[in-house]
This record gives C-alpha cells, sequence and structure tokens, in this order.
C-alpha cells in the first residue's frame, strides 16, 4: 500500500511520523516547500513539488491531503480523477458548496473519500461515545465542550488567520466538538451561538445545540494571549458525570483507564488522545483493503459538520 502525502506543514508531520511507524505502507510526499519537506523526510521517502507530478509518477493507492483548508476541494477532486482514494484533513472544505463537489467527484470516479476528525478517534471521545450510546448513566442532560488556543500563528504564509483560506475559529478549530456532537447525536432540534472577534484575527465562538431534554454547549477560542491549547469536556447524565480535564478522564470523580493505541509524538495539540492520528489513518486504509465505505466518517457526515458551522456563523449574535 503507498500513500502520497500532500502537505507536509504541521499536520503533515503528524501524519508523516504515523506512517513510518506502520508496517506495510510507503510513503511519497509532495509539498511546495520541497526544501522543508526534504528535511523533514530525511531520505524516507521522494519529495515532490507538484502533487499532480507525484500521483501520476508514484502511482500512489490513496493520497493524504494535508494542505491549508481552502485547497482541500480542488486537490481531493483532482486526486480522485487520477485514480487515488483520499484521506482529507478537517475540516472537509472551506465551504459546503466545496464539500458537496467532493463527494460529487467520489461518486463520479468512485473512489473512498474521509475527512480526518480525529476527534472521532481519540480515546475521551470514544469513551464519552460509548457511555452515552450504553445508557449507562441515564440520558444525556447537559454536554460543555471546550477548545481553546491562543491565535494559530505558525501556519504557511498565515493562512490559517485569514477567515477566507480557514473559515476562522469556527471551520477550523471549533468544527471538531461540532462534528463530534452531530457524529453522535445527529442534527439538533434548533441552535444558538454568540462569536466574538477579539483583536489582530483572534476570535471565539460559542454554540448551543438543543436536542430533546439536553443541550450540548460548544466553545471554540483563538485567544490573543499565549495560553496553552486546551480541549475538554464535562458531560452530565442524569445519574452521574464524566469529565474529560488536563488529560485525564473521570467517571463520577474516579479515573477511567483508557485504551490508547501507538502515541504518536506530543504535537502540542490536542493533547490528551493524540494516538488517535494513527487509528484514524489505519482505519481507512483498511477500508481500502476490505473495498468498504468509511462509515465511521462519512462524507456526507463531514459535509453536515460544514454545513452546521455556516449555519452557526449564520445565526451567531455578534459581540
Ligand atoms: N486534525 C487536527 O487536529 C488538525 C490540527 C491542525 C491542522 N489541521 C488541518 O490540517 C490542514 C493543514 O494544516 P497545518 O496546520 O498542517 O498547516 P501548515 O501551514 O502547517 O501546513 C500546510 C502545508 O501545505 C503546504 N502547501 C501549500 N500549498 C501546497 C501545494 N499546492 N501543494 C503541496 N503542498 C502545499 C505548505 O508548504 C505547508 O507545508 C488544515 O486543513 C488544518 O485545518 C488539523
Amino acid at each position: 500500500m503507498k500513500v502520497g502525502l500532500i502537505g507536509i506543514g504541521g499536520m503533515g508531520n503528524v501524519h508523516f511520523n504515523c506512517y513510518k511507524k506502520m508496517a506495510g505502507i510507503e510513503v511519497a510526499v509532495a509539498d511546495i516547500r520541497v526544501d522543508m519537506a526534504k528535511e523533514k523526510v530525511a531520505g524516507y521517502a521522494p519529495v515532490y513539488e507538484s502533487y499532480e507530478e507525484m500521483i501520476k509518477v508514484e502511482k500512489p493507492d490513496f493520497v493524504d491531503i494535508c494542505t491549508p483548508s481552502y485547497m482541500h476541494a480542488d486537490m481531493a477532486v483532482k486526486a480522485m480523477e487520477l485514480g487515488c482514494h483520499v484521506l482529507c484533513e478537517k475540516p472537509m472544505s472551506i465551504s459546503s458548496d466545496e464539500a458537496q463537489r467532493m463527494i460529487d467527484a467520489k461518486e463520479k470516479y468512485g473512489k473512498l473519500l474521509m475527512t480526518a476528525h480525529v476527534v472521532r478517534f481519540m480515546a475521551p471521545y470514544v469513551y464519552l461515545k460509548s457511555v452515552i450510546d450504553s445508557g449507562e448513566l441515564g440520558k444525556p442532560v447537559h454536554i460543555i465542550m471546550h477548545r481553546l488556543s491562543e491565535a494559530p500563528k505558525w501556519s504557511w504564509e498565515n493562512w490559517m488567520l485569514d477567515t477566507d483560506k480557514s473559515g476562522g475559529v469556527a471551520l477550523d478549530l471549533s468544527v471538531h466538538d461540532v462534528d463530534f456532537t452531530q457524529y453522535v447525536f445527529g442534527q439538533p432540534k434548533s441552535l444558538e451561538a454568540s462569536y466574538q472577534d477579539i483583536k489582530d484575527n483572534t476570535n471565539y465562538v460559542c454554540s448551543t445545540f438543543f436536542y430533546d431534554g439536553f443541550s450540548v454547549n460548544t466553545v471554540g477560542a483563538w485567544y490573543n494571549a499565549s495560553i496553552p491549547f486546551r480541549a475538554e469536556y464535562l458531560a452530565v447524565f442524569e445519574n452521574g458525570y464524566v469529565e474529560s480535564k488536563g488529560g485525564k478522564v473521570t467517571k463520577n470523580g474516579a479515573e477511567v483507564s483508557l485504551e490508547v493505541g501507538e502515541a504518536s509524538e506530543n504535537t502540542g495539540i490536542n493533547l490528551s488522545g493524540a494516538d488517535g492520528y494513527s487509528d484514524e489513518i489505519r482505519y481507512f486504509i483498511d477500508c481500502i483493503k476490505c473495498g468498504r465505505e468509511p462509515a465511521r466518517v462519512a462524507p456526507e457526515s463531514s459535509l453536515t459538520s460544514v454545513k452546521l458551522v455556516e449555519e452557526i456563523l449564520g445565526k451567531a449574535v455578534r459581540i
């Protein structure tokens, strides 16, 4: 099995290190910053400047797109046209129209397409879903999810802080919790939101999703302050609670020991459950090997997350 990794910046490097630890997988890399890419791969994989050239020469089974979000749709469509299955970083794309274009291409070319919604594979969230699904603590009452960071100033050409290129904090960061919420509970009956621009492209978004008998509150922030990244939740049920905080998951106050896979390196982000990156990649490779649709992150479900973010931004009270 061969993967063509497109983009080896921050997240591409995390994926590259996952592939290096996997048996039976060859890697080729494409990045317009060829020197930087060669330094990172240190001879482990061939490096190309053009991803199309890389696909034509290397003929990978699938590509893994880790480029800025506004490039996802064009690259995914082209890669499928050239015969590859596509794993693509979140958000699926910069808009729901672009995401729909990816789904249309998947149908047209008969390829597998999966968005790398890593939170669906991270141990603390896999555990939370299992508690919800089993009903062991009764019905949910209220779930609070936070994803807070200083504004990302490290991206290539600072694309992340350009809302037209990243979708801003709502589509780039808060989408993790929005996606998890709709993955577990489906479409909310209604939602409310607020949004605040702070300064110098820093901002925060707060959303509340209303379901029958419970609500989910998600907060995503890129603060103009150097606070350490944190992604946490508190889920309160009729008969108890589950909390993920400071890298620990507790149920009714007692620490839960989670099965974690092979840990990837400390990414500085998503501190808890960093192993999810390898798990999501392995899952997609298994789908290719078995010729099975990636039902755990169906493309239509990733599209729903982009649509929900659009609804949040459309309805948000501007503070
Ligand atoms: N799942 C997560 O936890 C997570 C975390 C961070 C970022 N992401 C997502 O990963 C994607 C990449 O983000 P990042 O932080 O790695 O950004 P980045 O700026 O660090 O890296 C982007 C890379 O793409 C390369 N690139 C630009 N144009 C290219 C082209 N035409 N062909 C090939 N390479 C090209 C750049 O040189 C750079 O190396 C984004 O969609 C982002 O939302 C996901």
